[in-house]
């Protein structure tokens, strides 16, 4: 990170804390060099970065001046409206068919659901992992068979610690990606034909596996997907939830509880206590996907639903692939009453995760410098995310809506409903821009004027262009609908 980047985090950070309020007025050039011991290129060009971050505005003849957050925003999309029916699903194609693109190095990538591999830690890791493998006892590749490596079970056993839940490292079973975790879980607490309950709109991860899950079993029916409303930025509304746990009678829920993908939800803490007491009172599992907990932009880190599981009836699914080791493919399910059942399916199934992969992340956590890796990660990810929210703000047409999420790395727009968003996604990649198109996140194909981009990439030229191109087409579109027939 350059030095004049350093400095925009700063004061992006004091802004933050409310240490500079809104209408503030910056140290002028000439002060902030002396005060700071910096040039004043440096100084020019972190006040200018933080302009394109929507954080500061220059008033001509005066100075730079803290902007209230958002101000030159779109506002934010209202509660998801899904329609209270229980979906049998379709969905996989159209999804393969969006995925292919994002594995294209020359697309700009912002359909991704991955941040770019270069906001990792690849060359300690790679250390980590050759210090494991010197070490290494021939005879321990076989105690890292499920459920997995035991240092690394005590790792994230730790880490749970930290955040002040209780998860003993017998509980863990070590996984390929969060991905396994949670189709793990989900077979362990469903049977084909069930009902589950999930956000509107969902993570297209989830859809695929409710409905593998019955193909797998070789039933007619896969598993139906009830949508319940979801607001963008506190989550399921549990009204919702208690009505349709009444109406259909949901064998589980299947929940994004902390920067959901992809609306970039956060549920509150006091909202998460109440969920996990409305399911006990039902007993339904909830199976609980945290792959972006460790990626808040705030001071603390928000604790997931397991910290108010008394019942075990939480089964927490998280992995390293977003925030320290992506393609390293090492999840975790930490599955309360559930755990010998999901271990022994993981056992049944791909026996184990991998063992070099699983002793180098142990390693790397043992050697310490996580946190201030992921100290480093938010602080870029939350940099970016203001850049590419002020790009969306000046290119999309007027009606446009974008979150404003506290963590993670997507945003989600709803455009003008004359926006066709999968139309958009196939005119974005001839230009080579890749991006997520609303129908993928519905059982029902609902949002389709809506898109997920991710800011998880550093912002370049490329990314600026992309934005202004994706707006072009937005706004075509509009005019396109505005012309009389
Ligand atoms: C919400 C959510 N859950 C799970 C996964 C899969 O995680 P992993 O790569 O660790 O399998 C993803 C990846 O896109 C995701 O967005």
């Amino acid at each position: 990170m350059s030095l004049y980047e350093k400095l925009a985090n700063e004061i992006a950070r004091s802004i933050r804390d409310g240490v500079l309020r809104v209408g503030d007025k910056l140290p002028s050039v000439r002060e902030a060099c002396a005060s700071r011991g910096v040039s004043p290129s440096t100084v020019f060009q972190a006040y200018y970065l933080l302009e394109a971050r929507g954080l500061i505005r220059a008033r001509p003849r005066s100075g730079y001046y803290v902007n209230a957050r958002g101000d030159c925003l779109p506002p934010e999309p209202d509660t998801s409206c899904p329609d209270g029916e229980s979906t049998e699903l379709a969905i996989s194609e159209r999804i393969f068919d969006i995925l292919d693109s994002v594995r294209n190095r020359d697309v700009t990538p912002l359909g991704s659901a991955f941040p770019s591999p270069l906001l990792f830690p690849l060359p300690r890791l790679a250390q980590a992992m050759s210090a494991h493998l010197k070490r290494q006892d021939p005879l321990d590749t076989m105690e890292d068979l499920s459920p997995g490596n035991p240092g690394l079970r005590r790792q994230i056993a730790l880490r749970y610690l930290i955040a002040g839940i209780n998860v003993p490292a017998s509980d863990i079973v070590v996984t390929n990606g969060a991905l396994e975790a949670l189709n793990l879980c989900l077979q362990a607490v469903t049977r084909p034909g069930d009902t589950v309950i999930v956000e509107a709109p969902t993570f297209y991860g989830a859809l695929q596996a409710l409905e593998r899950h019955g193909l797998k079993a070789l039933e007619r029916h896969g598993l139906k997907a009830l949508e319940v409303p979801t607001h963008p930025r506190t989550g399921v509304d549990l009204g919702a939830i208690e009505t349709a746990i009444q109406r259909h009678a949901p064998t589980a829920c299947w929940l994004m509880t902390q920067f959901q993908n992809p609306l970039g939800s956060l549920m509150p803490e006091e909202k998460k206590r109440q969920l996990v007491e409305l399911l006990a009172r039902h007993q339904i599992p909830l199976i609980e996907d945290d792959v972006y907990g460790e990626l808040y932009f705030g001071a603390t880190r928000p604790v997931p639903a397991k910290a108010f599981d008394k019942q075990g009836l939480v089964l927490h699914c998280s992995s390293f692939s977003k925030c320290l080791a992506p393609g390293y493919r090492i999840g975790w399910a930490s599955a309360g009453r559930y755990a010998q059942r999901v271990q022994r399916l993981k056992l049944s199934s791909t026996l184990s995760a991998s063992s070099p992969a699983q002793g180098a992340i142990a390693e790397y956590l043992e050697q310490g410098g996580y946190d201030r890796h992921l100290r480093r990660l938010r602080e870029t990810l939350q940099a970016q995310q203001d850049l590419m929210a002020n790009a969306i703000a000046r290119e999309f047409p007027a009606g446009t809506r974008v979150t404003r999420p506290q963590g993670g790395f997507f945003l989600w727009l709803e455009m003008p409903a004359a926006v066709d968003a999968l139309a958009l996604h196939r005119q974005a990649l001839a230009r080579g821009i890749s991006v997520a198109p609303g129908p993928i996140f519905s059982a029902s194909g609902q949002f389709g004027n809506a898109l997920r981009l991710n800011y998880g990439h550093p912002w370049d030229d490329a990314k600026a262009d992309a934005i202004r191109s994706l707006g072009e087409m937005a706004r075509a579109a509009c005019q396109l609908a505005a012309r009389p027939s």
